[in-house]
């Protein structure tokens, strides 16, 4: 712990941000709410982000946070901000524009930056790193417009692979992500990615055990915690409903079982050299496939990733042995110190 923190640290968080996964950016934010509640230096305030990007606090009313680093109410009293914790999945908080207007106030802030949460948000950047970095990740076809000759190899690539995972390249929570056996579902599956993203992948449809790992700096070291799994029932995949909803038949294991040690190994590795790569911050959750051909894929990064009740993220670092509450409030302290 720092001793060199003013007193009083002064912590914004801003969750919500009006996208389409704005709820669930309301339920990591009570959580990182009650899980800042018991550290003695930090005073929390929250603010949820509208549509249009206003601030407005808990009774509804406007607050702004301006370029001398004081969050003013509607009746023009003002509170200084030291530090700020972007609790939005999805735009605008983990596409990273929300960290770039933070960047130019010159304020800290909880997670990764603006250039790598740009990169990781998008599906097709994403791959292309992914690639550089010597990471495997899932076959896919890039399609930049709904045009004939675009669709001509969506076309195509079904064809070849039986069956297709149709991904609007800047969503997340399984927004945008249609899977596809035939034609006819094809073209109704690119119309609504299109409306979504300006880019859209072709991904082969593979069967898959999906991973999860979490990364995270933890008294100034990178923590990777093996993987844990996400069981998806069998008639669907791993779907908004699924991650969210209060039915999701969905099942997690903090530990994933049966993996060897060369498997282990290649995650590990893996999940690092893209921590390192993409030059991530404080926190990531990185994905994997395992085919059943024994392939392993990095399929995404996600730079912030959920922390609702029944997300994997705070699950493992919990099993790492590891306080979230005194995590959080170390990066915190560590920033201003
Ligand atoms: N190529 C694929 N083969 C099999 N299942 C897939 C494939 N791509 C995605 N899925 C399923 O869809 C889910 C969401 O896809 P993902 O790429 O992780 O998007 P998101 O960013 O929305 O989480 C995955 O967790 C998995 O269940
Ligand atoms: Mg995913």
């Amino acid at each position: 712990m720092s001793n060199q923190a003013p007193t009083d640290i002064h912590v914004l968080l801003i969750c919500g941000g009006g996208g389409s996964e704005h709820d669930v950016s309301l339920r990591t934010a009570d959580f990182i709410q009650r899980e800042l509640a018991s550290a003695p230096d930090i005073r929390l305030t929250r603010v949820t982000m509208d549509a249009d990007g206003r601030l407005l606090d808990d009774q509804g009313q406007l607050q702004e946070l301006r370029s001398d680093r004081l969050l003013y109410s509607a009746t023009g009293s003002a509170q200084p901000v030291h530090y700020v914790i972007p609790s939005i999945h999805g735009y605008p908080g983990e596409t990273g524009d929300l960290q770039s207007q933070l960047d130019i106030l010159g304020l800290p802030y909880f997670g990764c930056g603006s250039e790598a949460s740009k990169i990781c948000f998008n599906k097709i950047t994403t791959k292309l790193w992914l690639t550089a970095l010597g990471i495997d990740n899932t076959p896919y076809q890039f399609l930049c417009a709904n045009t004939p000759g675009e669709v001509a190899k969506a076309r195509d690539a079904l064809q070849k692979w039986g069956s297709v995972f149709v991904k609007a390249s800047n969503q997340g929570s399984s927004v945008g992500c249609y899977k596809v056996s035939s034609e006819d579902a094809l073209a109704e599956a690119l119309q609504e990615a299109f409306a979504l993203s300006p880019y859209v992948l072709v991904e082969k449809c593979l069967k898959v055990r999906e991973l999860e790992v979490a990364a995270y700096t933890y008294e100034g070291e990178l923590v990777i915690t093996p993987p844990g799994e996400v069981c998806a029932p069998t008639d669907t995949f791993y779907s908004y409903e699924e991650k969210y909803a209060e039915g999701s038949r969905a099942q997690t294991h903090v530990v994933a079982e049966g993996l060897s040690e060369a498997q282990l190994g290649w995650i590990h590795e893996a999940s690092k050299r893209a921590f390192v790569g993409l030059q991530l911050k404080d926190l990531s959750r990185i994905d994997f496939f395992l085919t059943d051909d024994g392939e392993i894929y990095l399929n995404e990064v996600n730079t912030f990733p959920g922390m609702t009740p029944i997300s994997m993220f705070p699950k493992m670092l919990q099993n790492q042995g590891h306080d979230f509450s005194e995590y959080l409030a170390a990066l915190i302290r560590g920033a201003l110190g």
